[in-house]
């Protein structure tokens, strides 16, 4: 009753297609008939209820929303006209609510796109407008734990020593796999397309958001059709406590370098492996080279100066409601550092970059390129000692406590006790209690391949978050699961039709650095959707300076393994092999009895 006639609207959609004469009207089509009409009935997708009387849906003109991830780019000044609408769901029987945003676009700019953005921290994203810019439709779920308001870690506890495991799976990679399978039916109902027509469906995002992408090329790789990952933040249980491990490394010499000492470390590798690549530009785009032949006993000696200064920080665990609270209430005070590198300082960035081993000297986890900022070592000053102390960064802190150690608090007070050893325990702990939700790297994507997915997954080369070997790791996994029966190259030819993994040379984490001014991929989303769409494999990957020397250059970023060099002939980076670089990117870690992918 009332509702829009949903032959009329196909009718009139597919007379609009290229000549845009008799397009349906958006008022038309917003309406909560036919989004109602729209439902999959109950049972009939993912054993899931829909709740027909909590759809919402209105009309918004003119919106100047519209970025996602893309508001890097040079925005113009583009505005949309869209349904804003939203569908709520239950898991049956359970008697919980998952709120669905959906954004529809009006119906002469719907180019069959669905697109999903990425959260980041311990956030999916709340904002369903990203796919406007591509004539996709967009969306955001609550993932039944109010995530539009509240971050995870602050639900991943009932209290002391209680999961959320609710809450746990949604997060990993069920949330946004039900609002994928769900969006895309309502869209097809809402725009009057025929159930088998081809709703082209898309992921972006960074971090948390790339570990999310690969949640769902991992679980629901049937899904999606183009993936954007970057700097993903999988292998959770080992990457959230290597947040620790410079604290750790620092505790266990005793010694407290200052932060200016680091960054003068960092800067000084910078400029001494900055031409190894070939070319002098303030960007190590080979930190292999460096790696193999800088020996950071050099800089011992070195003076460094950095002004007092007081700093506000506001973390990287980012949770919705303490960001709020605590917005500008963190500061931090730091004296004039005026010195000399010591040998003790090198042997923390040493320590640091060199990564976690257990007491036997096995390896149990990679690191930070060499020359990546060491931020995650910067201690506190503590003025009645007038010395440099302990500082636990969150990111780690807030991980041991909450989810290792099952204790409703924010972080760890203290290191007292605590081990290399004790380093592998909590990553072992970690491993074994969230391998099916959280750690989020199974390494068989079959299913992904084989209904003609494309993934297009990057990293900040001097990434001082997440380390990007991590990933180097992932695509090693993949590759060796997948195609371990096929030689090195016959397996990197089938790997790249579907899976392109890119290093961005000095790159920080999801975003350029300012200690070294390289390029950045801008145009990742028009790359894929012609790989997706048109068939257009890409190659090489354009990104542009945007800071320094060559700013405004664009170079051409290689895909791995491949890797940069300015030849002397070059008038641009060159892709070349070299086995002993990516040896040095090669890890097994031994302080595991299990496979770590
Ligand atoms: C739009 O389409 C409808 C239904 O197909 C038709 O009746 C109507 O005349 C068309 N209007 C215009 C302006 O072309
Ligand atoms: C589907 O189940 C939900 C929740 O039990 C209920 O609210 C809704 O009315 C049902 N839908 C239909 C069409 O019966
Ligand atoms: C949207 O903007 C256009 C162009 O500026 C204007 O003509 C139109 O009236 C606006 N629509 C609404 C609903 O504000
Ligand atoms: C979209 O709809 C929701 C739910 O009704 C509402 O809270 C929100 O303000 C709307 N957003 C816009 C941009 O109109
Ligand atoms: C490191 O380099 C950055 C930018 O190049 C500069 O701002 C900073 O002062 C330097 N720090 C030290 C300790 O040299
Ligand atoms: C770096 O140089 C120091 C001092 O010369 C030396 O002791 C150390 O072994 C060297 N490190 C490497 C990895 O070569
Ligand atoms: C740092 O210390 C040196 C030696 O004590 C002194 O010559 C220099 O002026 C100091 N620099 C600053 C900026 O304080
Ligand atoms: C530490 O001492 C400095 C300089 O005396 C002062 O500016 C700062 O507020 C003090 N910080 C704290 C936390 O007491
Ligand atoms: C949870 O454990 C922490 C650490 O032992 C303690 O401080 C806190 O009071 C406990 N919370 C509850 C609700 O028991
Ligand atoms: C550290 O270990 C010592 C000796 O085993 C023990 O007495 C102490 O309670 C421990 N401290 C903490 C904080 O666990
Ligand atoms: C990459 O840059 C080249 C020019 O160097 C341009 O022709 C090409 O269209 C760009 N590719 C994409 C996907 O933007
Ligand atoms: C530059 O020289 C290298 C070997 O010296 C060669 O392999 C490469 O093809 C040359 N590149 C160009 C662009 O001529």
């Amino acid at each position: 009753m009332g509702r829009f006639s949903r032959a009329a609207v196909a009718a009139s959609l597919t007379s609009a297609v290229g000549a845009a004469s008799n397009a349906t009207s958006l008022a038309d089509v917003c309406t909560v008939s036919n989004i109602q009409a729209a439902l999959p009935s109950n049972g009939t997708l993912l054993g899931i209820d829909l709740i027909p009387s909590a759809v919402t849906a209105s009309v918004v003109y003119n919106a100047t929303t519209g970025g996602g991830m893309t508001t890097t780019t040079s925005t113009t000044s583009t505005t949309y006209n869209y349904c804003n609408a939203t569908v709520t769901y239950t898991h049956t029987g359970k008697g919980d609510e998952v709120v669905l945003k959906i954004v529809f676009p009006e119906p002469s700019t719907f180019k069959n796109r669905y697109y999903v953005a990425g959260g980041g921290g311990f956030s999916l994203s709340s904002d369903a407008t990203g796919g406007l810019a591509y004539g996709a439709v967009g969306a955001a779920t609550s993932a039944g734990y109010d995530a539009f308001d509240q971050s995870y870690d602050e639900v991943v506890l009932y209290g002391n020593g209680s999961i959320n495991w609710d809450a746990t799976y949604m997060f990993s990679y069920q949330a946004l796999g039900e609002m994928t399978k769900v969006s895309k039916e309502v869209t097809k109902g809402f725009y009057g397309l025929s159930s088998d027509t081809k709703v082209y469906t898309y992921y972006e995002g960074c971090s948390d958001g790339g570990r999310e992408g690969m949640s769902q090329v991992q679980r629901w790789g049937e899904e999606y059709d183009g993936v954007i990952a970057g700097a993903p933040a999988f292998r959770f249980a080992q990457q959230q406590v290597h947040h620790v491990f410079p604290a750790t490394v620092e505790h266990t010499m005793g010694y407290y370098a200052p932060p200016c000492a680091l960054e003068k470390i960092v800067n000084a590798t910078i400029a001494a492996c900055d031409p190894l690549d070939g070319r002098t530009d303030g960007v190590i785009s080979r930190t292999d080279l460096c790696m193999l032949n800088f020996n950071l006993s050099s800089i011992i000696g070195e003076s460094y100066y950095c002004a007092a200064e007081t700093s506000t920080s506001l973390g990287f665990g980012f949770s919705k409601v303490k960001r709020q609270a605590a917005a500008g209430s963190s500061s931090r005070y730091q004296p004039a550092q005026n010195g000399t590198v010591t040998a003790e300082d090198v042997a923390v960035a040493q320590a640091v970059y060199d990564g976690l081993h257990n007491s036997a000297g096995q390896r149990a986890y990679l690191s930070w390129q060499i020359g990546s900022d060491l931020s995650d070592a910067d201690g506190v000053w503590d003025n009645s000692t007038s010395s440099w102390s302990l500082s636990i960064p969150s990111t780690g802190g807030e991980y041991v406590t909450k989810f290792v150690q099952l204790l409703n608090i924010d972080n760890l007070e203290n290191l007292d006790n605590v081990t290399y050893d004790t380093l592998v325990d909590w990553m072992s702990i970690g491993y074994f209690r969230y391998l099916d939700s959280l750690q989020t790297t199974l390494p068989d994507l079959t299913p992904f391949q084989s209904s003609g997915g494309k993934m297009i997954h990057y990293h900040g080369e001097s990434d001082p978050s997440i380390p990007a070997a991590s990933s180097v790791h992932y695509w090693q996994s993949v590759k060796s699961i997948m195609y371990g029966n096929l030689s090195d190259s016959e397996a990197l030819d089938a790997l790249n039709d579907w899976y392109q993994f890119y290093l961005i040379p000095g790159a920080a984490h999801c975003g350029s650095n300012t200690l070294q001014p390289g390029p950045y991929p801008q145009d990742k989303m028009q790359t894929i959707i012609d790989w997706v769409e048109n068939g257009i494999k890409p190659s090489r990957l354009n990104a542009t300076v945007s800071s320094g020397t060559y700013e405004g250059e664009v170079q051409k970023l290689c895909q791995w393994p491949k890797r940069p060099l300015w030849q002397s002939n070059s008038t641009s980076f060159d892709c070349v092999d070299d086995n002993a670089s990516i040896e040095s990117w090669t890890y097994t870690f031994p302080a595991f009895k299990v496979p770590i992918y």
